[in-house]
C-alpha cells in the first residue's frame, strides 16, 4: 500500500470560546485565544490517501481530482473565513486545531473514492499540528446503546 500527500493551504481567523464556562473560566482556559475580536493563523493542510497505484496510471488516485476536492471543501469554505461565524459545521464547536481537522476529514472522506482517506494532518503554525486518522474517527464514533469498549 502507497500513501500519497497532496498538502493545501489557507488563511482564517478564529478565538476560542465556550459558553458554557463562565467569562473567568473562559479567559483562564483559553487566556490570549479568548481575545473575541479573534486572531488569524496560515494554516496548512496535509491529506494523506492510501492505496494501491493502479496499474495503468501508477496513481493512487486522480490528484487533479483531489486538488478540486481539496479547493472546494477547504479552501472555498474557510480561506479568509471567521471559522467562529463563517463555517456552519463549526458552530458549537471551538475551532481548535483538532476540530477544523476533524471537520475536514468529515468534508474529505466521502469524497475520496479511489484509495481511502489515511490522514489528515492540519498545521496551524509551523510548530504546531493535530492529526485526524480513521482510527481516531473510530474512537470517538458514539458507541451503540449496551455496547462495551
Ligand atoms: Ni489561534
Amino acid at each position: 500500500m502507497i500513501r500519497v500527500t497532496r498538502k493545501v493551504e489557507f488563511s482564517a481567523a478564529h478565538f476560542y470560546h465556550n459558553p458554557d464556562f463562565s467569562p473567568e473560566e473562559n479567559r483562564r482556559v483559553f487566556g490570549k485565544c479568548n481575545n473575541p475580536h479573534g486572531h488569524g493563523h496560515n494554516y496548512v493542510v496535509e491529506v494523506t490517501v492510501a492505496g494501491e497505484p493502479d496499474p495503468a496510471t501508477g496513481m493512487v488516485l486522480d490528484l487533479m481530482e483531489l486538488k478540486e476536492i481539496l479547493q472546494r471543501e477547504v479552501v472555498d469554505r474557510m480561506d479568509h473565513r471567521h471559522l467562529n461565524y463563517e463555517v456552519p459545521e463549526l458552530a458549537g464547536k471551538v475551532p481548535t486545531c483538532e476540530n477544523i481537522a476533524a471537520l475536514i476529514w468529515d468534508l474529505l472522506e466521502p469524497r475520496i473514492r479511489q484509495g481511502r482517506l489515511d490522514r489528515v494532518r492540519l498545521y496551524e503554525s509551523p510548530d504546531l499540528f493535530a492529526d485526524c486518522t480513521a482510527d481516531a474517527k473510530a474512537d470517538a464514533a458514539p458507541r451503540a446503546p449496551g455496547g462495551r469498549a
